[in-house]
Formats: structure tokens, sequence, C-alpha cells
């Protein structure tokens, strides 16, 4: 009763950002991310009569924290479904920060969806992973499947999960992580995502939103990283706005990461095609083609703001694997 799964983290190029449903994570729309090869969590997970109470340790600390609640609840999820009744102990370690903006949830929460389900004995397909996965964490249900992937809003919990559009290696496009401190965010994206709705321009921005996943669907076919880039980035600032202007407003839009965005602005002014995206914190997401990755390594090493940079490409989606973390 014990498996391992290792999970990616990924970027959404249209974000989810405001719930109808709280407690069944329905999001007000749909959205569609990129699985990324070097932002990963692994966990592993044993149900065990012997266990008194469930144990979470987090990258190596006893979690004490709403990480540790939003576990357990996981956990309660599965057990029930599997009809057990056994405690559980649950290792997770992550290969980069977390609360900085990288969504750990995502990765997080899929890798003990998998992990868990395996080791309670279910035998569920891509598609209940990624409803389990998404009571979880919204955002983990799109870390299921391979590569490029949308999540269909839905009306209830069972129209609600995440499918694949193309495989990792359909579109060569780099994602490239600048970190540019490792301070956590005051606001997690569930508190966050909660005071959506207060700003005047939401109502505006969910109008408009078949249409966007629309027009990015068809830039992704048509693989036109032009029309693609500045989708990405106007969606990235629309989101922003809303947070802004929501009440209270949220800032996750630091110094250094707008400096970033700056520069960004500033290199595709002179020829360098680069997008920037981010989510809720500071570390910020530039987006571009194989062929550029070189340069922008090197222009952003150059950025005294920037403590560490994180390649990534289109990757696999959440799977079991046999070594296990205890
Ligand atoms: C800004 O998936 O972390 O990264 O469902 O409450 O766990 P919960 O929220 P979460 O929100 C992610 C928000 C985002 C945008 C995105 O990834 O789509």
């Amino acid at each position: 009763m014990k498996a391992t799964a290792i999970a990616p983290s990924n970027i959404a190029f249209i974000k989810y950002w405001g719930k109808k449903d709280e407690d069944l994570r329905l999001p007000e729309n749909g959205s569609i991310s990129m699985n990324l090869s070097n932002l990963l969590t692994t966990t592993t997970v044993e149900f065990d009569p012997n266990y008194k109470e469930d144990e979470v340790f987090i990258n190596d600390d006893l979690d004490y924290s709403t990480a540790e609640k939003r576990i357990i609840a996981h956990l309660d999820r599965i057990r029930s479904r599997a009809n057990i009744k056994d405690k559980a102990k649950v290792v997770s370690k992550n290969n980069f920060p977390s609360r900085t903006g990288l969504s750990s949830s995502a990765s997080g929460f899929a890798a003990l969806t998998v992990a868990a389900a395996s080791a309670a004995g279910l035998n569920l397909s891509v598609k209940e992973l990624s409803i389990l996965a998404r009571l979880g964490s919204g955002s983990a249900c799109r870390s299921i499947s391979d590569g490029f992937t949308e999540w269909v809003a839905g009306n209830s919990s069972e129209t609600s999960y995440a499918v694949p559009l193309y495989p990792p290696d359909y579109w060569d496009i780099t994602d490239m992580v600048a970190i540019v401190s490792k301070n956590k965010k005051d606001v997690g994206s569930t508190e966050g995502q909660k005071f959506a709705g207060s700003s005047p321009f939401y109502p505006l921005r969910l109008s408009k939103m078949s249409k966007k996943i629309k027009f990015l669907k068809q830039y992704l076919l048509d693989k036109n990283f032009t029309k693609f880039g500045e989708l990405v980035e106007a969606e990235a600032l629309e989101m922003h706005a809303i947070m802004m202007t929501s009440k209270p407003s949220l800032l996750y839009i630091m110094p250094e990461s707008l400096r970033i965005m700056q520069l960004v602005k500033k290199w595709r002014s002179v020829g360098l095609e680069v997008y920037f995206t981010l989510n809720t914190g500071q570390d910020i997401h530039l987006i571009c083609r194989q062929e550029n990755v070189r340069r922008i390594y090197q222009l952003l090493s150059e950025v005294s703001e920037v403590k560490d940079i994180i390649i990534n490409k289109s990757a696999k989606g959440a799977r079991l694997i046999s070594k296990h973390l205890f």
C-alpha cells in the first residue's frame, strides 16, 4: 500500500482566477497550460493500519500549516473512494521554491493524487485522476495529462477536468523562469481568488473568455508564436488587473518582477521575440522559442535581480515511479 508519483507544475497561458463553486473548485472559466519539465514534485504515500495519525512531511519538514490540512482532506477523499480507513504517511519534495509563484500546488496535488490513489488500490482513468486532483487544487487537474492541456470549466464535478491538447514534443516553446527572490507570498491563490468577483472588470473578463480561449487554441494549432505570445502576455496582465482592482486589492507584482517585464518589452523592441507571464508571486516566466534560449538566458543572467533561472520544456504529466522517498 505504498506508491510514489512525480508530477510537473504547469504554466497557464489562459488563467484560472475565480471559482463558481468553492468547495468543488469549479472555475468561472476554462484555462490552458503547458506542463513544465523542471518544476517537479515527487510524493510517496503509504496507507498502513499501524499508523495512528496522518503524517505529512513536505521538503523534510513536518508540516503543520494549512497545506497539511488540505493534504489530509485530500487523503480523506481518496480513502472514502477506496473504502479504506488506514492512516497515511506522506513525504513530498519539490525541486523548486514554493509559494513564490511557481504553482507548487499544481505539481503537489497532481503527484499526491496519483500516488495516493495507487497506494489506496484505486485504478482510475486519466479523467478521474484529473477530477480528483482538481478537488485538491484547481490548477493540479492540468498537470495529470502530458504536454499542453485544457481544463474545461464544466458545470459539475464530473464535467470539470483537463483534457490533453498536444503532446510535449508538439511545439519547441521554452518557459524560462526567473527566480527573483525566495520571499513567500502573503496571500495564497485560494484566498486571493475569493476576491476576483469584487473587481469591477471581472464580468468583462468573463464575457470575453470563450473567444479568448478560441483564439489561443487557434494560435496553438497554427504554431503562430507572435500571436500566441502577445495573447499570453496580455492575459497575464489582465489577470493582474483583476487582482489589483479587487477588494482587497492584491499586489503580487514586485519591483523585481516589474523590472523584468520592462526588460522583456525592451528586448522585444530590438527584435528578440520573448513574452512574459506570471501567477501569484514574484517569480516570472519568460516564453520563447528554442532558438532564442541561449541569448535570453545570457541576458537574464546579467540582471542583478535574477537569483536563479530554471529552463523548462513542455513535459509529461503526473506518473507513478518505482523509487520511493521512504
Ligand atoms: C494564478 O490552482 O493554486 O496560478 O484551486 O484554490 O488551489 P486553488 O487555486 P490554484 O490557482 C492557480 C491560479 C493561477 C492561474 C493558473 O494557474 O491558472
